[in-house]
């Protein structure tokens, strides 16, 4: 990792535990259990991709950094409810995230229901708020543009598909599409958000979808990697559960060494797609060349 990706990392995962702590004082009354859930699923822990995606974006055309921060904060909360969810028994059932208990486990499963829905609910209430953009018609596009994402076109419709993986024969379109959608879509719309405060217009938007595009995929591809060869200590999740189910993945398609060729592949695109932008793109180079190396 580069000195600079290091530092970056370092300051958003500090800004967002700093906000979620902000946004979520727990309450003296029958909900405290539903907000510490809240917090315990958000606060501390994860790389905080989506949230340095956006910085790294919209730094390219000098948006304010509140702004940033806000919008970033509600694309994690997005990404922290999708994982609370994804970790219930219904779903993966899985007992460890981040390093920690999943949310069912040091709560109940009513309560992680809940927090993941709030948490939804938060990243919609803070991006509609005027502190996250002075011009209303910017906040729409936001809100609009990560409800698609989130929604069944985009991450939900993905993880139903992901769970048809587990009893169906995908092709290789069909699961590019699915981890486009599962993971890609979160991904895209953290670019995309860092345009949108930038007030780029859609037409000069093409490039950094494209690279958006590619490290979606990247990404998607190291998880499999890592949950085949990754050590869990340092992932601070379960790992070897995609064979287990019999899941279809790139893996499972292309297999080990193609898949990771694959992904370099898509690293390099993804890098090529900045060709417009000079040094103040190095981080979402960084970035890129993260996506794939990681260990966690
Ligand atoms: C894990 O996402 C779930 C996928 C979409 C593959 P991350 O690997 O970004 O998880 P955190 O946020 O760092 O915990
Ligand atoms: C989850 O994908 C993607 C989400 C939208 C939450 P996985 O099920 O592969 O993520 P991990 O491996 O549990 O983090
Ligand atoms: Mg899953
Ligand atoms: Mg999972
Ligand atoms: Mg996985």
């Amino acid at each position: 990792m580069t000195p600079l990706l290091a530092a970056a990392l370092g300051d958003v995962g500090e800004e967002m535990d700093r906000q979620f702590d902000r946004l979520l004082p727990v309450p003296d009354d029958a909900r405290a259990s539903l907000y510490q859930a809240m917090r315990h699923a958000s606060i501390g822990g994860g790389k905080r991709l989506r949230p340095l995606l956006v910085f790294a974006t919209g730094r390219l055309f000098g948006v304010d950094r509140r702004c940033m921060a806000r919008a970033a904060l509600a694309i994690e909360a997005i990404h922290v409810y999708s994982l609370i969810h994804d970790d219930l028994p219904a779903m993966d059932d899985d007992d460890m995230r981040r390093g920690k208990p999943t949310v069912h486990k040091a709560f109940d499963e009513a309560t992680a229901i809940l927090a993941g829905d709030c948490l939804h609910d938060l990243a919609f209430d803070v991006l509609a708020h005027e502190d996250t953009h002075a011009d209303p018609f910017v906040r729409v596009e936001l809100i609009a543009d990560l409800a698609r994402a989130a929604g069944p076109a985009g991450m939900g419709g993905g993880q139903m598909m992901d769970l048809k993986a587990e009893e169906t024969t995908f092709d290789l379109p069909t699961v590019t599409r699915l981890q486009a959608m599962k993971t890609g879509a979160l991904i895209s719309a953290s670019v995309e958000a860092g345009a949108i405060l930038g007030r780029v217009p859609v037409e000069g938007r093409t490039g950094l979808r494209g690279y958006a595009r590619d490290i979606g995929l990247a990404f998607q591809i190291a998880d499999d990697l890592l949950d085949v060869e990754g050590d869990e200590e340092a992932a601070g999740k379960k790992l070897r559960k995609d064979g287990e189910a019999g899941k279809e993945t790139f893996l499972s398609l292309l297999g080990i060494d193609r898949a990771r060729e694959q992904a370099r592949l898509l690293v390099d695109q993804a890098i090529a797609h900045l060709h417009a932008h000079g040094p103040e793109a190095d981080l979402l180079r960084d970035i890129a060349r993260y996506v794939l190396e990681r260990d966690r």
